[in-house]
């Protein structure tokens, strides 16, 4: 029988990668839509001419332009490029699968907890409105419209937390400061930071697939709510060094643009009611044990 494939768009980064694995070794094969060449790969414009792979049953969407690379400016056209990674890769996902003659049973596509207005108040679940008036949470509306699939294709929004792990995403560009012992809170560290272990994350996405009842929005977020300074604490004490050394918010803004580093100086407490309603185990529930799994220095190619 013919291994049961999943479509990755932008499955060569950092979740993309954890997931391609965790498919791989549980009998899924895996094409990645890459702008790069590559052995399990087709090109966006592959995508558009041919359609979806045969026999693909599920496709997730993981691509988008990373914001937070410190080496590109805030320009306008920058912003553009973070929001059309976003907004037409999941449009070329969505319309092959509308156009596929042996359908996927699923798409699931992988957003952010920028949905939700940062607050320090307020208390986010899967039914809370997308009501930010900021430049992530209007992104955030754009995007998931865009992943519009007919029945009976199911379709999975996972609004994604800060991802966890130690080859991408916050803690890479954190490692280091923080292993040299120059670490700290960011700002007064009482801002939110929903958060979830990359492991989890790929879990979920798996389960999504797999769970036919698995439906709509996803907060795909740790159970445990923790602050930016929990969080300091959590990190610092599993690579055994202090985090002495506070970064203030107004460098932040200065070197990042406001508009940009709120995604760090700004929090929203989000929990995962639906996730855990469905009955998913996280492995990482809380920050201790997930930040004891990446306190290491040289982290496996992956
Ligand atoms: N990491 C986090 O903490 C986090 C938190 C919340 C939500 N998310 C969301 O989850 C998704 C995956 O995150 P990640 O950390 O795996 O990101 P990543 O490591 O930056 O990988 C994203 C992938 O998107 C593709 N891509 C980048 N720029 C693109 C462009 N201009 N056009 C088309 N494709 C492009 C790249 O694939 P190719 O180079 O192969 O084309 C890249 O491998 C993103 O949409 C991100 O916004 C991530």
């Amino acid at each position: 029988m013919a291994a049961r494939k999943v479509l990755i768009g932008g499955g060569t980064g950092f979740v993309g990668r954890h997931l391609g694995e965790l498919l791989t070794n549980n009998g899924y094969r895996v094409v990645n839509v890459s702008r790069m060449p590559g052995a399990n790969n087709i090109s966006w414009s592959t995508l558009e001419s041919s359609g979806l792979p045969a026999c693909t049953c599920a496709v997730v969407n993981c691509a988008g332009q990373m914001f937070m690379d410190f080496t590109r400016r805030w320009t306008p056209g920058f912003k553009q490029n973070v929001q059309n990674s976003r907004v037409y890769t999941t449009r070329a996902l969505s319309k092959a699968i509308n156009e596929s003659q042996d359908k996927p049973k699923v798409f699931v596509l992988i957003t952010g907890v920028g949905a939700y207005e940062p607050s320090e108040t307020k208390k986010y679940d899967e039914s809370s409105p997308t009501t930010g008036t900021d430049f992530f949470s209007k992104l955030l509306v754009y995007w998931e419209k865009a992943a519009s699939v007919d029945p009976p294709v199911r379709l999975v929004i996972i609004r994604s937390g800060a991802v966890l792990g130690r080859t991408g995403g916050m803690i890479q560009n954190m490692f280091l400061p923080f292993y040299l012992g120059v670490g700290g809170r960011i700002g007064s560290g009482k801002q939110y930071l929903p958060w979830i272990h990359v492991h989890d994350l790929t879990r979920l996405i798996q389960f999504a697939i797999e769970n036919e009842n698995v439906t709509g929005i996803l907060n795909g977020v740790a159970p445990q709510v923790i602050t930016n300074e929990e969080f300091t604490k959590a990190f610092a004490k599993a690579l055994s060094r202090p985090a002495f050394f506070p970064v203030p918010e107004a460098i932040l803004n200065f070197l990042l643009h406001e508009e940009r580093a709120m995604i760090m100086t700004k929090g929203q407490h989000v929990t995962p009611k639906r996730v855990l309603d469905y009955g998913f185990k996280y492995d990482y529930d809380n920050i201790d044990a997930a930040c004891k799994e990446f306190a290491y220095l040289f982290p496996a190619k992956k």
